[in-house]
């Protein structure tokens, strides 16, 4: 038996690949197109093992895929691939719906035949990896998202998930497919591209550069740290319930100015600056994003109750073990901030 996972390369991928060889030796196909946010790099410590299989393959190659499926008699697929960074898809929305949407619909056709033809095992599942971020965005004083509560995507990025989401819940209704989705908060942790909050202020912040605040640094996000969601997606897909939707929260709201405050307290202590002064110091308020989201939240209550699943890691806890990683791996942070990324950066701040 073994798992099929797409966007293994990225980083919530990967983290999850180098979890699930920590538990056992059940072999992975890690399919990855290697997008600029796939790095393979991330994997370099389990690319040797003999249960470690890499194809360059997009989830829209769906006759490859299907092959794949049934030569390795592929018990599970974990789809993590996409484009996921807001403000790439505010910039240009294309690529978002190409892969998130047409690639998701092809990869679950490839599934689909597979399951179809009786080659698949009896417990084959399809684990969607969707985003909190099709829920929209919440006042202060509301309750977390549910998983019943309707969609209100605000981004192209977030309209993409949620389209992705009902072309799944399609699948399992009208081909009977086994699948599974869930919805998780902000994650961070070792391998995240330096396009995202958290590692791009700790960088910015290493380069003696400004640490972007958008708008007034008060929006609300739920942060979940990367390994907690890695074994919530173990517990959903070993117990969860074909059709369901479960949602994963880090039971740790911040405002990013309080994210990016906590970072700077971190290394002034770990890599104090001769100067003397706080990184804090550089922190600065920046041109908001368009349509940006106030607050995300989330209910997690139905995994704990029915899947007896909770977060691990306390923010404290988990960003200065992310503060850590960065700092002792400047190799992996030089490779991954070459020309492309130092494009990207010099448009989006400009
Ligand atoms: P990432 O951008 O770091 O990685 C995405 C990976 O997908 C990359 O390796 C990329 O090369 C690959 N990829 C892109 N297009 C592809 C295609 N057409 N075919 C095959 N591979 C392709 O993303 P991430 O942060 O690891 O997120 C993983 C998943 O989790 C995404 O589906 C995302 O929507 C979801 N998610 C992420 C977060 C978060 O905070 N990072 C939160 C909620 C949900
Ligand atoms: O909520 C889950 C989502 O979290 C995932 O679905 C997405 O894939 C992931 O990218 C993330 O989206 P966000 O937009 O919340 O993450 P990001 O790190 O881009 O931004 C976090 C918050 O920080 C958000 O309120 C925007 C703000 N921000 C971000 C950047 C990059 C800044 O203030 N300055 C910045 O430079």
């Amino acid at each position: 038996m073994t798992i099929l996972v797409t966007g293994g390369a990225g980083f919530i991928g990967s983290n999850f690949i180098l979890d699930w060889f920590e538990q056992g030796p059940e072999p992975v196909l890690n399919i990855d197109k290697l997008t600029y946010a796939g790095n393979l790099q991330n994997l370099a410590t389990v690319s040797a093992r003999k249960q470690y299989f890499f194809f360059r393959i997009g989830i829209e190659e769906t006759n490859k895929i299907r092959r794949l499926l049934g030569a390795h008699n592929v018990r599970a697929i974990i789809n993590f691939a996409a484009e996921s960074h807001v403000d790439r898809s505010i910039a240009g929305p294309e690529a978002f719906f190409q892969t998130n949407v047409i690639g998701t619909l092809k990869l679950l056709e490839a599934a689909r035949e597979y399951w179809t033809s009786g080659e698949a095992p009896k417990d084959f599942r399809f684990l969607q990896v969707s985003t909190d971020e099709v829920y929209g965005s919440l006042q202060p004083d509301e309750p977390g998202f549910r998983e019943t509560d309707a969609f209100e995507p605000n981004s192209p990025y977030a309209a993409s998930k949620a389209g992705s989401d009902h072309i799944v819940r399609a699948y399992g209704e009208t081909y009977g497919l086994p699948v599974l989705i869930t919805h998780c908060s902000n994650n961070y942790g070792p391998f995240q591209f330096p396009e995202k909050l958290i590692p791009l202020v700790i960088l910015n912040a290493l380069g003696g550069k400004p640490l972007p605040l958008y708008g007034d640094g008060q929006q609300v996000r739920d942060w979940l740290y990367v390994s907690d969601h890695c074994d919530a997606l173990n517990r959903v897909l070993s117990d969860g319930q074909p059709g369901e939707t479960y949602n994963i929260g880090g039971n740790s709201e911040r405002n990013n100015l309080t994210v990016v405050h906590t970072i700077c307290v971190i290394l002034d202590e770990l890599r104090p600056l001769a100067s003397g002064k706080s990184y804090a110091e550089q922190i600065a308020f920046v041109r908001d994003r368009p349509g940006h989201d106030r607050r995300y939240a989330i209910d997690a209550s139905k995994l704990a109750r029915t899947l007896q699943w909770s977060p691990r890691t306390s923010f404290e806890g988990g960003i200065r073990r992310t503060v850590e990683w960065y700092l002792a791996n400047p190799a992996w942070t030089t490779s991954v901030t070459s020309g492309e990324y130092r494009e990207w950066v010099a448009r989006q701040y400009a």
